[in-house]
């Protein structure tokens, strides 16, 4: 766990609402932007009151949230309550994020149709303000299609969930020159194809450094070292909501699992021995009323 103090941020924000032209200006003037995932009201609102550029309803919601062991299973409709939740937290607040939501898999792989209008659902019924969906090759195709429906498109590539199984499993991307030369053609197609940010996902820091020096829109890394323009890390992860190990990249800052279990033991307890409720937990009644209650009391059957 992180034992570094927290040191308040360089600059203050402007308030307000967080917009595109913001993030890249900040690539510009190397000014890091701050990424989180969040998948609830609290958690949005935390997040925008710690002061995070963006919140991404990831679709790793999927096991942090749902208890799925990849991001697969979880649909749209699912996506669409967590996404709501958390952009209705993260909108009170003096600065709002820009709110991210994930086309979870199969959302918009099928065609360039169902990519806009799942897309649109994002941000006609949850308030999204832009999707992220993973991949290069044909997603190229739904990154315009969307782009072109006025709907921005942040980019995913590295390690890409949604396709673990083909990459060989949840591994880091462009570790051979051959696959790493891959990657930075990739990145500037998805440049070149309307996205306004890209996620890069476990790659090497000198690959990630690289591409993100040729690229004019900001990357925001996860497991990709220290020259991206950003960075991301998964809420639960952060925190250290869940319990059990985490992957090399994440920086634990809290032990939310412990501080939890020990809050909870202790009203397991304190409900165990009646030490909770105490008085100052209930609610009182006039000595008259309780007094004519009692008297009018039908006796208990035994
Ligand atoms: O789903 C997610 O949380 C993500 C981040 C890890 C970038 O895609």
């Amino acid at each position: 766990m992180s034992t570094r103090p927290h040191r308040p941020a360089p600059a203050t924000p402007a308030p307000g609402k967080v917009a595109l032209p913001d993030l890249l200006l900040q690539k510009q003037r190397h000014e890091p932007i701050v990424m989180i995932t969040a998948y609830d009201a609290p958690s949005g609102h935390t997040a925008a009151e710690a002061g995070v550029d963006i919140v991404l309803v990831g679709d790793s919601a999927a096991m942090t949230v749902l208890g799925h062991d990849s991001t697969m299973p979880i649909t749209v409709d699912e996506m669409l309550v967590l996404t709501a939740a958390a952009a209705r937290g993260a909108s009170r607040t003096e600065r709002a994020p820009l709110v991210v939501a994930d086309l979870p898999f199969m959302s918009f792989q099928p065609s360039d149709r169902d990519a806009i209008l799942a897309a649109g659902r994002f941000v006609k019924e949850a308030g999204a303000d832009a999707v992220k969906v993973e991949g290069a090759g044909p997603t190229l195709d739904r990154i315009r299609a969307i782009t072109g429906a006025g709907i921005p498109v942040m980019g995913h590539l590295g390690l890409t969930p949604q396709s673990a199984t083909a990459l060989g499993g949840f591994r880091a991307q462009g570790r051979t020159a051959v696959a790493a030369l891959q990657l930075l053609e990739d990145a500037q197609a998805v440049e070149r194809a309307g996205a306004f940010a890209l996620v890069l996902e476990c790659v090497p820091s000198e690959i990630a450094t690289a591409i993100s020096e040729r690229v004019a829109i900001p990357t925001i890394g996860i497991g990709a070292g220290g020259g991206t323009d950003g960075q991301v890390l998964v809420w639960h992860d952060l925190l250290g909501i869940s319990a059990g190990t985490s992957p090399r990249f994440v920086e634990q800052y809290a032990d939310l699992h412990q501080t939890a279990l020990e809050a909870i033991g202790h009203y397991v307890n304190d409900v165990r021995t009646r030490a909770f409720p105490a008085t100052r937990h209930t609610y009182a009644i006039a000595d008259d009323e309780l007094a004519e209650f009692e008297a009018k009391l039908p006796a208990v059957a035994r």
